[in-house]
C-alpha cells in the first residue's frame, strides 16, 4: 500500500507537480515518425504530460513540437498553415519555426520589432527507430539520445505502434512489471481458440521474483516450477526508468525458442487520466513476419485500434467488449486480446486508484521497488539532483525466456545474457 500523500506525488504529471518535472527530465516518445511523414504536411496534436502541443515536419524535415496555443490571442495552432520553414497561425498570420521564435508577424508594423519579443514554447525533437522523441525538460539537463536497443534495428526488425489507455499511466506501468498476472489474466482454457497465451505460464501459476536495482532502474527475473518437469520457466525483464519494461518474447507457447526477440512498453502520460501506452519489438536473428507487425495476438492490430486516432475498439464504455461466454469455454477473462485484456483490468480501476487500501503480497515486490524508486526519484529531482536511467547504460539492456533445469533460477541463472553483447 502506499499513502495517499505519496499516491498523489507519483500519479500526478502536470508542468510543476514533482513528478512531472521527473518526467520531464527523460527522452518522451511522442510520435509515430509516419504521422509526420511528410515535409510541409498536415500539423498534429499531441497530448503529453498535460501539455497541449503540435508537431509539424517542415521545409528541412526537422519535426518542430510547439504550444498549440498561439501565444497571440491564444487560438490554436492546429489550425495553422505548414509553409516555407515555420507553421503560421490563421488568425493574423503570426509563423514560428520548429525553436518556437516568431519569424514573420506581418500584421504589425516593422519598426515595433514586436517579433523578437515573442516566442512560443516549443521543446527539441529527435527522429530515432521510427519514433520521435521530445525532451521537455531543462534545455542545460538534456540527457544522452535515447538509443534502446530497438531503435538501432533496420525498419524490417523491428516495429512500434501505440494505444490510448484510460487510466493514470502508473496503473499501466505497473501491470506492465507485475509478471505473475500473465498466469491467470492472460490464460486459455479448454480447447477454445481464444487469443491469448496459455502454455509456460498457465502451467507454472505461483512464480518466485528476484529483483535486483541497477543504474537505470532494476533487472527482475520470475521463476515458475513446471509441475511434474523439474524445469524452471525463468523470465527476466528490464524496468528502466521512468515507465520502460523491456521483456522476453523468445519461447512458444511449447517452450520452444523461435526467435531472438524482445519487446517492451512506455507508458507516457498523456495527462493524470490517460495514458498512451507505447508497444515496441524487435528481432536479432530474422525479419519480422507481417503477423509479428500487424499484432494480431496482442490485441493491437488494426481491428483493435484506430489508426488515426489511436483510441482502443475495447474500452470502458463497452465493458470491454466482455463476452460470458468466451470467459467460461475459451479464456479467463472473456476478452480478445493480451494487451486489450491488461487495459481491462487497470482501466477497471478507475482514473486513479487508491493505493492507500490495497494488500501486497510477496509476488508484487516489483511493483513495490518500482514505486520506492519513483518516489526516492522525484525526491532526488526537487532537491536539485540526477535521478537514474539518464546515462547510456539501458542502451544495453535486452531480455530472455528461458527453460532450465529445477535448480537453476532468479537472476543467476539469465545472469550476462540480460545484455547486449553477451548473447
Ligand atoms: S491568434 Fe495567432 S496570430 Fe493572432
Ligand atoms: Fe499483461
Amino acid at each position: 500500500m502506499l499513502s495517499v500523500a505519496d499516491n498523489e506525488k507519483l500519479t500526478k504529471v502536470g508542468p510543476g507537480t514533482p513528478m512531472g518535472n521527473l518526467m520531464r527530465r527523460y527522452w518522451q516518445p511522442v510520435l509515430l515518425a509516419r504521422e509526420v511523414a511528410d515535409n510541409d504536411g498536415d500539423p498534429i496534436r499531441v497530448r503529453i504530460l498535460g501539455e497541449e502541443l503540435v508537431a509539424f515536419r517542415d521545409t528541412s524535415g526537422r519535426v518542430g513540437l510547439i504550444s498549440e496555443w498561439c501565444p497571440h490571442r491564444l487560438t490554436s495552432m492546429f489550425l495553422g498553415r505548414n509553409e516555407e520553414d515555420g507553421l503560421r497561425c490563421v488568425y493574423h498570420g503570426w509563423k514560428f519555426d520548429v525553436t518556437g521564435s516568431c519569424v514573420d508577424m506581418p500584421n504589425e508594423p516593422e519598426e515595433f520589432d514586436f517579433k523578437h519579443k515573442v516566442k512560443m514554447i516549443a521543446y527539441p525533437t529527435e527522429e530515432m527507430g521510427g519514433v520521435i522523441w521530445a525532451y521537455m525538460g531543462p534545455a542545460e539537463l538534456k540527457p544522452v539520445l535515447p538509443k534502446f536497443e530497438f531503435t538501432q534495428q533496420p525498419e524490417s526488425h523491428r516495429g512500434a505502434s501505440k494505444v490510448i489507455e484510460e487510466c493514470n499511466w502508473l496503473q499501466g506501468l505497473e501491470g506492465g512489471i507485475d509478471s505473475i498476472h500473465s498466469s491467470f489474466l492472460h490464460r486459455k482454457i479448454g480447447e477454445g481458440k481464444g487469443i491469448g497465451l496459455d502454455g509456460l505460464r498457465a502451467e507454472g501459476l505461483a512464480g518466485k521474483l528476484d529483483v535486483e536495482p541497477t543504474d537505470y532502474g532494476y533487472r527482475y527475473t520470475n521463476s515458475r516450477g513446471l509441475p511434474g518437469k523439474g524445469q524452471n520457466y525463468v523470465r527476466g525483464y528490464h524496468f528502466v526508468m521512468p515507465h520502460i519494461q523491456v521483456r522476453a518474447a523468445q519461447l512458444n507457447n511449447n517452450g520452444d525458442w523461435y526467435k531472438f526477440k524482445i519487446a517492451g512498453h512506455h507508458w507516457v502520460p498523456i495527462d493524470d487520466h490517460t495514458t498512451m501506452v507505447w508497444n515496441w519489438f524487435y528481432s536479432l536473428d530474422e525479419a519480422l513476419t507481417q503477423d509479428e507487425k500487424d499484432e494480431e495476438i496482442s490485441g493491437n492490430g488494426p481491428a483493435y485500434v484506430d489508426p488515426v486516432t489511436f483510441r482502443a475498439a475495447v474500452n470502458p464504455r463497452n465493458n470491454w467488449l466482455i463476452d460470458r461466454d468466451m470467459q467460461r469455454k475459451e479464456n479467463f477473462t472473456g476478452i480478445q486480446g493480451v494487451n486489450a485484456q491488461d487495459r481491462a483490468v487497470q482501466e477497471a480501476m478507475g482514473p486513479i486508484v487508491n493505493r492507500s487500501k490495497e494488500h501486497l503480497g510477496q509476488t508484487d515486490r516489483a511493483v513495490i521497488m518500482t514505486r520506492r524508486m519513483l518516489l526516492k526519484a522525484v525526491d532526488t529531482v526537487a532537491d536539485g539532483g540526477t535521478p537514474p536511467g539518464l546515462g547510456e547504460s539501458y542502451y544495453a539492456v535486452r531480455a530472455i525466456e528461458d527453460v532450465l533445469p529445477e535448480e537453476d533460477f532468479g537472476l543467476d541463472a539469465l545472469s550476462e545474457r540480460m545484455f547486449a553483447g553477451a548473447r
